[in-house]
């Protein structure tokens, strides 16, 4: 049975490492993803953005394939499938479709009202038994092929949304999705203590996880980072995989085009992208 996320982040909070957060985007992904954690026996949030969603077919779909998966497989570690930024429809779509946790992203909202919305959303989840993540301070990424740089939350603002009783939160720290630019300046751990003294023992979340430096994202996990979002890391594994297999022309030798075998390489990269963030999170055994 998938579980929500609450418990395994209040545990690795309490025990100084992260859980990662993995998106997938279809079968491959979920597979390789459930297994490594299994292997790994470490813990596991599985995610899916809401483009992903869509593409995959829906949230039902989505919903029914990581649980059928999940089980068929024989996965006994503890597994959530949470619900990437999440609009307010979204996040309500999901609770309805059977994910296990949300995230309900109102950073782009005056602080007012993504205060109101994440009110609604934690009361509508909570009482299913699903948790949620919310967001403060935007986190920034390539749009329209500018980057901007990653923007750092306010540590009042996310006492507020703290005290509504989400169970996690994502404060942008200076940290963007996709890859990083050359001219980064990093991770802003200052902004990330005054956002931990005011938090206190609440799970805080690291989005951007693809390409920050090793040493900063164990140092975020010391200042109370519990979760990092992982999914450019894995995207571009398996893309570079298999563009290997297909530029040594496999796909052409024998029964090389069964998908079966074209997608191997790209499924085995992700499951080797997992596997190391989970080292470096520190979640190996932890289950
Ligand atoms: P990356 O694609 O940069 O790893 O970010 C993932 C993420 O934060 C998903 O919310």
């Amino acid at each position: 049975m998938l579980v929500n996320a609450a418990e395994m982040l209040q545990k690795a909070k309490a025990g100084h490492y992260a859980v990662g957060h993995f998106n997938t985007n279809n079968l491959e992904w979920t597979k390789a993803i459930l297994l490594t954690a299994e292997e790994q026996k470490s813990p596991l949030i599985i995610s899916v953005s809401e483009g992903a969603g869509k593409y995959m077919g829906g949230f039902k779909t989505v919903a029914a394939l990581v649980k059928t998966m999940h089980d068929s497989l024989g996965i006994t570690v503890p597994v959530a499938l949470h619900l990437d930024h999440g609009s307010y429809e979204g996040a309500k779509a999901c609770i309805e479709a059977g994910f296990t946790s949300v995230m309900f992203d109102g950073s782009h909202y005056p602080i007012e009202e993504n205060i109101e919305k994440t009110k609604e959303i934690v009361a509508l989840a909570h009482s299913k038994g699903i948790s949620v993540e919310a967001e403060v301070g935007a986190i920034g990424g390539e749009e329209d092929g500018v980057v901007g740089g990653g923007e750092c939350a306010d540590p009042a603002e996310c006492e507020m949304i703290a005290g509504l009783g989400v169970d996690f939160l994502a404060a942008g720290i200076g940290n963007i999705h996709g890859k990083y630019p050359a001219n980064w300046t990093g991770l802003n751990f200052e902004v990330l203590d005054s956002i931990q003294q005011k938090t206190g023992d609440l799970p805080l979340v690291l989005h951007g996880g693809s390409g920050i430096p090793a040493e900063m994202v164990r140092k975020a996990i010391t200042l109370g980072v519990s979760k990092v979002n992982v999914n450019t890391e894995c995207q571009l594994a398996f893309a570079e995989a298999t563009r290997k297999y297909i530029e040594a022309g496999k796909d052409l030798q024998g029964k090389g085009y069964d998908p079966r075998k074209l997608l191997n390489p790209g499924f085995e990269a992700i499951k080797a992208t997992v596997k190391e963030k989970m080292e470096l999170f520190g979640s190996v055994g932890k289950a």
